[in-house]
């Protein structure tokens, strides 16, 4: 099936058409920046720009930064605050006329890496990380999902989140080097360590493809390994919810 998916990031919103059989793009990738403020109807406008830029009239896949159940965002995370309690399917499906499906974007970067890529027939529990403006987080038991587990969330020492200490905004942001950011983002993974055991994390978002640049910092005992569609895992799952 044909599906356009959406990754809705607190920085940029991107998309593509997928093939959700393949697990491919099948379009090239068109991103807007995110509004500034990230406020629902400023979002929502994006989100119909994409739509009009593929002239698309089908389902609509979509990843969305925070917490969401039955389609309704939860949380905030690092976009504006009115988000919580929206009903993002009903905001975007309003203003497009299209059908929605949404769940939160590293649930979906999770589910098109265990279905297609470095996480393919992994058994046991797998951990997708995504690095970005914040740290994503989803849970796989054998290949099964667990939504919504936010460990990017979770205070550390002075900081109210730990992606507030190791996201990779905060490298860009505190100008860090990769060795600095790294170590920071080790401690974030030894927590994450110390809570489930992996038996793999894969790491996805903006940074994956730069993982060389800090791989010598990592000292967990679970293989670390690059998503396989990198920064497009989280298109290709959000298009996947539509399946
Ligand atoms: C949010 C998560 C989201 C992550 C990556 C965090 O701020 O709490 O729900 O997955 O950012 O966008």
């Amino acid at each position: 099936m044909e599906v356009l998916g959406i990754d809705i990031g607190g920085t940029g919103i991107k998309g593509a058409i997928v093939d959700t059989v393949k697990g491919e793009l099948i379009s090239e990738r068109f991103r807007i920046p995110t509004p500034k403020g990230a406020k629902p109807k400023d979002v929502a406008s994006a989100v119909s720009e994409l739509v009009t830029h593929f002239n698309w009239k089908g389902k609509v896949g979509c990843g969305f930064p925070t917490i969401i159940s039955q389609g309704v965002a939860k949380s905030t995370g690092n976009i504006h605050k009115s988000w919580k309690e929206t009903d993002v399917v009903q905001l975007f499906s309003q203003k497009t006329g299209l059908q929605f499906f949404v769940a939160n974007d590293a649930d979906v970067a999770g589910l098109a890496e265990m279905s297609f890529g470095a996480g393919k027939n992994k058994k046991g529990v797998v951990l997708v990380i995504t690095i970005g403006t914040g740290l994503g987080s989803s849970v796989f038991i054998n290949g099964v999902l667990v939504p919504n587990v936010e460990l990017g969330s979770v205070p550390y020492k002075k900081y109210e989140r730990f992606e507030y200490y190791a996201a990779d905004s905060v490298r860009k942001k505190e100008a860090l080097k990769y060795k600095e950011w790294g170590e920071r983002f080790n401690k974030f993974l030894k927590f994450v360590e110390q809570t489930f055991t992996p038996s793999l994390v894969i790491l996805g978002g903006g940074a994956s493809k730069k993982i060389h640049k800090f791989e010598n910092e990592i000292t967990i005992a679970a293989p670390v390994v690059a998503a396989q569609f990198e920064n497009n895992a989280g298109i290709i799952g959000a298009a996947m919810l539509a399946n």
